[in-house]
């Protein structure tokens, strides 16, 4: 953090969307602790008064004007620039942190809350980055963070397809814009896409829930103010993405070598845990059409800090589990060919006998079990391994191992 003080001098002129509540307001408090001159905005007057005088308080040379304003009205957005020119003359750094979630299934969300949820999500940051980057342009420097989510294509997860879809279009659309600054030479602006992972804010009480049913706390959570300080550093020393919360560095590595380890991870833990309370709640659009007004705080009710130990064991726990299955899929397995064998393929995993190998026929060789066809198992699975070429017995060979997959088990991979 002293590195980040020294670089983010004070006086420096940010503008804030979402500053009424949860990161965005973190964010408003952890640079005001710096001396910075903040532009906040959102949709609550008064909850963004009360953070404005906090901040002003946060530092002696901390200076801050509330400007209520719905990210969804361009000239609105617009305007959040002016006002930091007119006051302060420039804009060194602007972060896009409204958003607001929307649960429920695919087929389930109306059409038009869909709509809305894109309209702040995208739209929103989008009349943001164009305000930003046009001052930016001009005065020839400054930063652009955009607060997208790991939902936004480092994982997916059910019941979010309309957020998560919001979040990856901010992905998309901050790496054009990084390739547009290139090419106009504009080698000074940056523009980051910050990711986070879940995060111990209201949003949950704020978004709109169309399953009925109640949102139950994860294990893995972060405070707000840890998310705050990822910004900061962001804005001291910009990075084209930054993936923040307990393990979620993991997350897009954990993908590439177990997917469907990830995806069955995710889906029951949000199945179960994160959406298995008893009873129901009723349906709500939360404050996709209404400001969060009352409800607007740094800190949902998740109590993140006290969860550390549990989130630190969680990751851990996950960053073994994918490594005991990278091994294990990579691993040499001893079979004897041509006859039916058990291999232990664990929870979920892909395996593919297909490949080439060296071997005697009616002897134990070496085969190097890698994915093709998922087996979804949790325990031994019967592999027939069956040699297609016709093969000189007794001596070292080469044999195309094939599978031979009970289509019961194929039928519980997908
Ligand atoms: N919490 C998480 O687990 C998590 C994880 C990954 C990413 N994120 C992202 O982080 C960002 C901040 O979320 P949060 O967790 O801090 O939730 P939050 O506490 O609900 O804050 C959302 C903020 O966005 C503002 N907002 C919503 N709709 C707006 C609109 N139409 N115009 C202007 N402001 C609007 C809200 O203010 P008003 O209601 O006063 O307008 C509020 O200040 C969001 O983009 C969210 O997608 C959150």
């Amino acid at each position: 953090m002293d590195r980040t003080r020294r670089a983010l001098a004070a006086g420096t002129v940010v503008v804030i969307t979402g500053a009424s509540s949860g990161i965005g307001r973190a964010v408003g408090l952890a640079f005001a602790h710096l001396g910075a001159r903040l532009v906040l905005a959102a949709r609550s007057a008064e909850a963004l008064s009360q953070v404005a005088r906090e901040c002003t308080a946060a530092h002696p040379q901390a200076e801050a004007v509330a400007v209520p304003a719905d990210v969804t009205d361009a000239d609105a957005v617009t305007g959040l620039a002016d006002t930091a020119l007119a006051r302060y003359g420039r804009v060194d750094v602007w972060v896009n942190a409204a958003g607001v979630g929307v649960l429920g299934r695919l087929d389930a969300v109306p059409p038009a809350d869909v709509l809305r949820s894109w309209e702040v999500n995208v739209l929103g940051t989008l009349h943001g980055a164009r305000a930003a980057l046009r001052v930016m342009r001009g005065q020839g420097r400054g930063v652009l963070i955009d607060v997208s989510s790991v939902l936004g294509g480092a994982v997916t997860a059910p019941y979010t397809g309309a957020y998560a879809a919001a979040k990856a279009a901010l992905v998309v659309l901050d790496e054009v814009m990084r390739q547009e600054l290139i090419i106009s030479g504009d080698h000074d602006v940056a523009v980051c896409t910050v990711l986070p992972a879940g995060v111990d804010t209201p949003f949950f009480q704020h978004a709109a829930n169309h399953t009925g049913r109640r949102v139950r706390t994860l294990p893995a959570v972060a405070t707000p103010e840890r998310v705050a300080r990822a910004v900061l550093h962001t804005a001291a020393r910009p990075r084209a993405r930054v993936v923040v919360g307990p393990g979620a560095r993991l997350l897009p590595w954990a993908r590439v070598l177990a997917p469907g380890l990830v995806r069955g991870l995710i889906r029951r833990l949000t199945e179960h845990r994160y959406l298995g309370a008893p009873g129901t709640v009723p349906v709500t659009t939360g404050t996709l059409y209404a400001p969060s007004g009352a409800t607007a705080a740094v800190s949902g009710d998740r109590h993140a800090a006290a969860r550390t130990a549990a989130r630190r064991a969680f990751a851990l726990a996950a960053a073994g589990a994918v490594g005991a299955r990278f091994i294990a899929t990579r691993s040499r397995t001893r079979v004897r060919t041509g006859s039916r064998t058990r291999v232990r393929t664990g929870s979920r995993t892909r395996v593919r006998t297909g490949s080439r190998t060296r071997g005697r026929t009616g002897s134990p060789t070496h085969v190097r079990i890698r994915p093709r066809a998922r087996v979804g198992t949790g325990s031994p699975t019967l592999v027939r391994l069956r040699p297609r070429a016709r093969v000189r017995i007794g001596s070292p060979t080469r044999v195309r191992m094939r599978p031979h997959i009970p289509a019961r088990r194929l039928s519980r991979c997908r």
